[in-house]
């Protein structure tokens, strides 16, 4: 046969889903397992969104025009300017997910070989986009001793003149960490001291904690024409499946390629398009309750983390994420060893080993990351487990 894409093949698994074999091996043999490997909160979607689905009547479904449907380019323009970011519905292109939105900044920005800065560990799944581009990640280390919070100095060491974009997760996954006011304008500065565009993915927003002040991108005028944003509803409004993004840009050069990529797929879902507008039209209430409760599952976990002899982690401050340094080598086999060979009356753990979310060979090996999606006395629990595991692994 003939060979098949190089690209592809070259891939590596994601992070999050590579235990999953051993997950349902173990599940088939009748352990409990708690998942705390994917970003898939258990949360109620709010009413609305099945309101609007049922309110739909048309006698066909047709194709929404490429852009995105003209309710919900409204529903998000007025969403931004609730918080403050003033964008016209012409500057917002709806996608299938934040993750299309990601493929097609990627796709409009570089050509193979251009380069773009990004804070590992970084959420994996961006890498299959600098595959299929062929755009190389620059990875900027930050570490969980400070918090995973940045170094300008760090950062402009790495700029090379094939460098096209700084590539922002804020809040981050799978560092759990939310960028200050003074990063986010230092990070705008060395943007426009060095000519790069700004991608900054903002999917997790509203998750930040301690009555901590978010401060997006979209705040700053002076950076407006080399930013672009990306956005989603899936964690906003616990909604992964609806699979409805958002990518915003207020350059016109920019938007002329994702225009042309939006033409291309044709059009997003029409009927999950009308459901997201119900979502949008909740307000802040929704968006509130859910990161209240994150907030009180990270409280949650990590207090019972902290319990753990020789367990490293520091307090998250958004997202629902907790990079966590275990006393084992490699976490990889540690948590492989969990599914197959232990169980706490019938129970085990799932996380996701963190090599993955670093670009940088050897990195992350003694990290995994927790997703506190589970209710408090599950992570609990879930904790519990870990810290019995991880004692009786060191004295196997
Ligand atoms: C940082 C980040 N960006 C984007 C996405 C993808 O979001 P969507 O479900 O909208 O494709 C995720 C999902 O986990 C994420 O963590």
């Amino acid at each position: 046969m003939k060979q098949l894409s190089y690209k592809m093949q070259d891939m590596k698994a994601s992070s999050v889903r590579k235990l999953t074999k051993y997950a349902d091996d173990a599940e088939k043999k009748g352990k409990k397992i708690y998942r705390l490997n994917i970003g898939q909160p258990d949360l109620k979607v709010p009413m609305e969104y099945y309101d609007h689905i049922r309110a739909f009547q048309e006698p066909t479904v047709e194709y929404m025009p490429s852009q995105g449907a003209p309710e919900l380019l409204e529903a998000v323009e007025t969403y931004y300017r609730s918080i403050g970011i003033d964008v016209d519905r012409q500057h917002i292109y709806i996608t299938t997910g934040g993750t299309e939105a990601v493929m097609f900044i990627l796709l409009a920005l570089t050509n193979p070989g251009d380069e773009i800065l990004i804070f590992e560990p970084y959420y994996s799944n961006y890498n299959t986009f600098f595959t299929i581009t062929g755009a190389r990640p620059v990875a900027v280390t930050t570490r969980a001793e400070n918090g995973f919070h940045l170094d300008r100095a760090a950062i402009e060491a790495k700029i090379t003149d094939k460098t096209k974009a700084i590539f922002v997760t804020n809040p981050g996954n799978p560092t759990g960490t939310a960028f200050t006011e003074e990063e986010v304008r230092m990070i705008a500065d060395v943007a426009k001291a060095h000519d790069l565009y700004i991608v900054s993915d903002e999917v997790y927003r509203e998750m930040v904690f301690d009555g901590r002040k978010f401060t997006s991108f979209g705040y700053l005028e002076d950076v407006r024409d080399r930013l672009v944003i990306i956005d989603s509803v899936s964690k906003r409004y616990s909604a992964c499946g609806a699979r409805i993004g958002v990518l915003i840009s207020q350059n016109d050069e920019i938007l002329a390629l994702i225009s042309k990529l939006c033409q291309g797929r044709l059009a997003v879902s029409t009927l999950e398009q009308y459901a997201a507008v119900g979502l949008y039209s909740t307000g802040m209430r929704v968006i509130h309750e859910i990161r209240d409760e994150f907030e009180r599952r990270r409280d949650v976990v990590y207090e019972s983390l902290q319990k753990i002899p020789g367990v490293f982690c520091q307090k998250p401050e958004g997202a629902f994420y907790l990079m966590c340094k275990l006393p084992v080598e490699d976490t990889n086999d540690f948590l492989i060893w969990m599914l197959q060979e232990f169980n706490d009356e019938g129970e085990t753990v799932m996380a996701a080993p963190a090599d993955g979310f670093y670009a940088t060979e050897g990195l992350g090996k003694d990290e995994i990351r927790i997703a506190y999606v589970l209710e408090p006395e599950k992570l609990r629990r879930a904790v519990e487990i870990l810290g019995k595991g991880l004692a009786a692994y060191n004295s196997r």
